[in-house]
């Protein structure tokens, strides 16, 4: 019984990765059903190929072709679930595109999603990595992820406990090729405030009456915000964040802070939190370019390919900003797009 499932040989990923890194699969599959995905699982297992699942691909760099059976997660389907009062349950299938569904929560009139507007990926994807961004994580209105357990092939549910989330962070991401992700589901309500704390979304609102704001023009503004800092993948490829903004202890950020009093940072539970923008950017990175690769002249954070480049590329450019920073503040970047396909 094939379900349906077709599986393609040779397959360019370069419209598949927002680097627009042109890599291959030796294998490909659109995943449209639960039952294909377990006959892909299968094929894999049968063939001794390994798998990726790919969502929207806005995560990932391809350090070269992908040699086994790409999962591209193509499963569709949104509804409400348990709506009582002012409280509701949005379900998403794991292949819905998430920008589309903060939309479309916001526009209903419910809140929770605005501040995650315009993030690219898929809703699949966004518990992994525990998407964030002006003072909301995903973690903060997720109430359980269906998943498929890859060894066992049973479909599970896992509550948001289960899925350990930490900042940009999750069981998924340390644990991958443990779970699919199938379907997530996020308590959503009328009534919750709003959060217009981060600093860059105060600035594009004023002095706004915050009461009187719904979640579908909290969304605007942050689309607004990130559109004047983000590139757009669609005219200039990239993954985002490509590191994460790193911890250090007390006594480490006091003798940095001596030394740089305008060092930009968060106090967090287990110590500091710096801005690595702020570190790359200060150590002389932003707006840097070679012929293929670059760091974004608006948000030293952002990685850039601007004609071409490949993994290598982008890989070789990394390393160079991590021992800069490492060189010029003894502080640690750790990459945070996965790297996929390296020899
Ligand atoms: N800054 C610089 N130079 C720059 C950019 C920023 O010095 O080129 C300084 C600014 O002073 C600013 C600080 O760094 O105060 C922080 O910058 P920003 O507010 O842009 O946020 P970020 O910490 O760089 C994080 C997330 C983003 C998210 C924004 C907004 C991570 C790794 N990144 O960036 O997430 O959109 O906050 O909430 O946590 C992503 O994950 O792909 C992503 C874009």
């Amino acid at each position: 019984m094939s379900y349906g499932l077709r599986i393609r040989e040779q397959v360019d990923l370069r419209d598949l990765n927002t680097m627009a890194i042109a890599a291959k699969a030796r294998q490909f599959a659109d995943i449209e059903t639960t039952d294909q995905l377990v006959q892909a699982l299968d094929t894999a297992q049968e063939q001794q190929l390994k798998t990726l699942l790919l969502g929207g691909g806005s995560n990932l760099v391809f350090a070269g072709d992908f040699d086994g059976l790409v999962l591209h997660m193509a499963l569709r389907g949104r509804c409400w679930e348990q709506v009582q009062g002012d409280s509701a349950v949005l379900v998403l299938a794991a292949g819905e595109n998430w920008h589309d569904a903060v939309l479309y929560a916001a526009r209903s009139g419910y809140r929770g999603l605005e501040n995650l507007a315009l993030i690219p990926g898929t809703a699949g994807a966004a518990p992994v990595q525990n998407i964030g961004a002006y003072g909301v994580e995903l973690c903060d209105t997720l109430e359980s992820v269906t998943a498929l357990d890859c060894g066992s092939r049973e479909v599970v549910t896992l509550s948001a406990e289960q899925c350990q989330f930490a900042y940009r962070d999750s069981f998924f991401k340390r644990n991958p090729g443990r779970y699919i992700i199938l379907e997530i589901r996020l308590r959503l309500s009328r009534s919750a405030p709003l959060k217009l704390d981060y600093r860059d979304l105060q600035d594009y609102l004023g002095d706004v009456d915050a009461a009187k704001l719904t979640p579908l023009e909290v969304a605007e503004a942050v689309m607004a915000v990130r559109r004047r800092k983000l590139p757009d993948p669609e005219t200039l490829p990239n993954t985002g964040s490509f590191f994460k903004n790193p911890v250090i202890d007390k006594a480490q950020f006091e003798r940095l802070q001596e030394r740089f009093p305008d060092l930009v940072f968060y106090p967090i539970a287990d110590g500091v939190k710096l801005a690595a923008a702020w570190l790359i950017d200060h150590a002389g990175w932003k707006g840097f370019r070679n012929a293929r690769v670059g760091i974004h002249n608006r948000q030293a954070l952002v990685l850039v390919n601007h004609s071409q480049g490949d993994g290598a590329d982008v890989l070789a450019l990394a390393e160079d900003v991590r021992v800069s920073v490492r060189k010029e503040f003894g502080v640690e970047l750790e990459v945070e797009p996965g790297i996929v396909g390296a020899s």
